[in-house]
C-alpha cells in the first residue's frame, strides 16, 4: 500500500491527513511512516530469505531514535560513523554486536567508546587508522575486529559528491595494496581480522557498479585465501538507490539476488554478508511538508516562497537533487511553472524547480522522499529553528523531535564582560 497517498482530496499519510497534522504541529514539519520504514526493511529481509545476512542500517540517513527503535525491534544493525551515532543506537536499544564502525576519521577515543561497547567490526580505512587502533585495542587489552574497507575504483554512475569507490576518493585502501595491509593487520597486537569491506557510493541506480565491485572483492578475497587470512564475513555497503524523479531503481531483490549468484559460484557462500543500506530504508518513508507564504511572479520566472529551506532540506542545492512537490489539497484550477524557495538570503535556497501545480498562497506543499538526509543535514542557518519530527502509525501520529525554539538556539552562547 502507498503509504503517502490521495484520500478525498488531501493528502493522508497512513490514516492520517496532512492537514491535521500542520494545524496541529505547525510548519515546515517531517512527516514519517511507521509502516513505510517496515516495509522498506522487510523488502530487505525477505530478499535475503534464509541466507546468513545482517542489514546494518546506515543511520546517517535518519537517526532519530524513533527510526533507530523501529529497526532494533525488526533486528537490525546500525552502520555507525562516530561515537555519538553509537550513543544513540545504545539509546535506542540497539544490539552494539550488530554494529559496524565506519568512517575515515575515527578519534582514539571513538575507538574506545566502539571497543567499550562491543562493536562487531571497524571498517579500518588507511594503514595509520589501522595502528591507531591497534595500540588503543591493546592498552584495553583487547583484539580489535577488523574489515579493512577496501577501495575497489569503480564509478558508481552518481553525484561525485556522494561517489565514494574512485581512486582519487578518500575513502578506503587501494585495492591493489590491500593485502599488503591484510599483512601488516594480521600481525599486529591489538587487531583481529574477520572480514573486508567497501561501500561505493550512494543513490546508484545499476546494478553493474555494484557486481564490479564484487568481482574485484572476490578477487582480493581469493589472494587473502592463498595468503592464509580468513575472512569470516563480507560488507558489501550501501548505496542502493531510490526512485525520486522519473528514475529506474534496483529493487532490492534483484540486488541480492545478483550478489549471491557471484558469491556463491566464487565458492564464497559460506561467509555472512553485511549490507549497509541507509537512503533505501528510509528514503521514502518521508516527506516534508512546507506551506506556501507568498507566491511572487517576474518577467521571467514564478516563485512559490515557502516556510521550508535549504536550512531544512539542503539536498537539492548541494547535489542539484530532484525532490518531487505534491500538493496536499490539489486545486482543480489553472496551474502554472513555480520554483519552489525559501526565506534564506541565498539565491542557493531553492527546493524544486519548475514544477507545474496550480497553487494559492497558504496552500500546503509536500516534498517527497525526503526520508533520508533530510533532517539529519538540517541546520540553524538564520537562526531557524529545525523543524518538528513526527512519525504516524495507523491512525496515530507521534511526536518524535518537537520543532526547536529559537531560544534553546542562543541559550548556550554567551557574550565577553
Ligand atoms: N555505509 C557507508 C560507509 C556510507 O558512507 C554510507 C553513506 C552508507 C553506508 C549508506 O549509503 P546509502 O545506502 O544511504 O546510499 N547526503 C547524501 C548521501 C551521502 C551518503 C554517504 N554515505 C545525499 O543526501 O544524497
Amino acid at each position: 500500500a502507498p503509504h503517502f497517498a490521495y484520500r478525498n482530496g488531501t493528502l493522508y499519510a497512513e490514516d492520517v491527513a496532512i492537514t491535521g497534522l500542520v494545524e496541529q504541529l505547525g510548519s515546515p514539519l517531517y512527516v514519517y511512516s511507521r509502516a513505510a520504514l517496515r516495509a522498506a526493511y522487510e523488502a530487505y529481509r525477505s530478499a535475503i530469505g534464509t541466507r546468513n545476512v545482517l542489514v546494518c542500517y546506515g543511520m546517517k540517513a535518519n537517526s532519530n531514535l524513533a527510526v533507530l527503535k523501529e529497526f532494533a525491534r525488526m533486528g537490525s544493525g546500525f552502520d555507525i560513523v562516530s561515537a555519538g551515532e553509537l550513543r544513540r543506537v545504545l539509546a535506542a536499544g540497539g544490539d552494539p554486536a550488530k554494529v559496524v564502525f565506519s568512517g575515515v576519521g575515527k578519534t582514539a577515543a571513538e575507538m574506545r567508546a566502539g571497543l567499550e561497547a562491543g562493536v562487531m567490526c571497524f571498517n579500518v580505512e588507511s594503514l595509520p587508522e589501522l595502528l591507531r587502533l591497534s595500540e588503543v585495542a591493546h592498552e584495553m587489552g583487547q583484539r580489535a575486529p577488523v574489515s579493512l574497507r577496501v577501495n575497489p575504483d569503480v564509478d558508481p554512475g552518481t553525484h561525485p559528491y556522494i561517489s565514494t569507490g574512485l581512486k582519487e576518493n578518500k575513502f578506503g585502501i587501494a585495492i591493489d595494496q590491500a593485502v599488503a595491509a591484510y599483512r601488516t593487520a594480521a600481525a599486529l597486537p591489538g587487531i583481529r581480522v574477520v572480514g573486508v569491506d567497501y561501500h561505493i557510493g550512494s543513490q546508484i541506480t545499476e546494478l553493474s557498479p555494484f557486481l564490479d565491485a564484487l568481482d574485484k572483492l572476490l578477487d582480493l578475497a581469493d589472494e587473502l585465501k592463498a595468503a592464509n587470512i580468513h575472512l569470516e564475513h563480507l560488507d558489501l555497503g550501501g548505496g542502493l538507490g531510490i526512485r525520486y524523479d522519473k528514475e529506474t531503481t534496483v529493487p532490492a531483490a534483484t540486488l541480492i539476488d545478483a550478489l549471491f549468484e557471484r558469491i556463491e559460484a566464487r565458492g564464497y557462500g559460506d561467509r555472512k554478508v553485511v549490507f549497509e543500506p541507509g537512503r533505501s530504508l528510509a528514503g521514502n518513508a518521508g516527506i516534508l511538508v512546507t506551506r506556501v507564504e507568498y507566491l511572487k511572479t517576474t518577467e521571467v520566472k514564478n516563485f512559490a516562497i515557502v516556510d521550508a529551506a535549504m536550512n531544512d532540506l539542503i539536498r537539492p542545492t548541494l547535489y542539484d537533487a530532484y525532490h518531487g512537490v505534491l500538493p496536499v489539497s490539489p486545486r482543480d484550477e489553472a496551474s502554472r511553472k513555480w520554483d519552489v524557495v525559501g526565506p534564506i538570503c541565498e539565491s542557493g535556497d531553492w527546493l524544486a524547480r519548475d514544477r507545474r501545480i496550480a497553487l494559492r498562497e497558504g496552500d500546503l506543499l509536500a516534498l517527497e522522499s525526503a526520508g533520508a538526509y533530510g533532517m539529519v543535514m538540517a541546520s540553524n542557518y538564520n537562526t531557524r529553528p529545525r523543524a518538528a519530527e513526527v512519525m504516524v502509525d495507523g491512525d496515530k501520529a507521534y511526536v518524535i523531535r518537537p520543532r526547536e525554539t529559537v531560544d534553546e538556539l542562543f541559550a548556550s552562547e554567551s557574550v565577553l564582560p
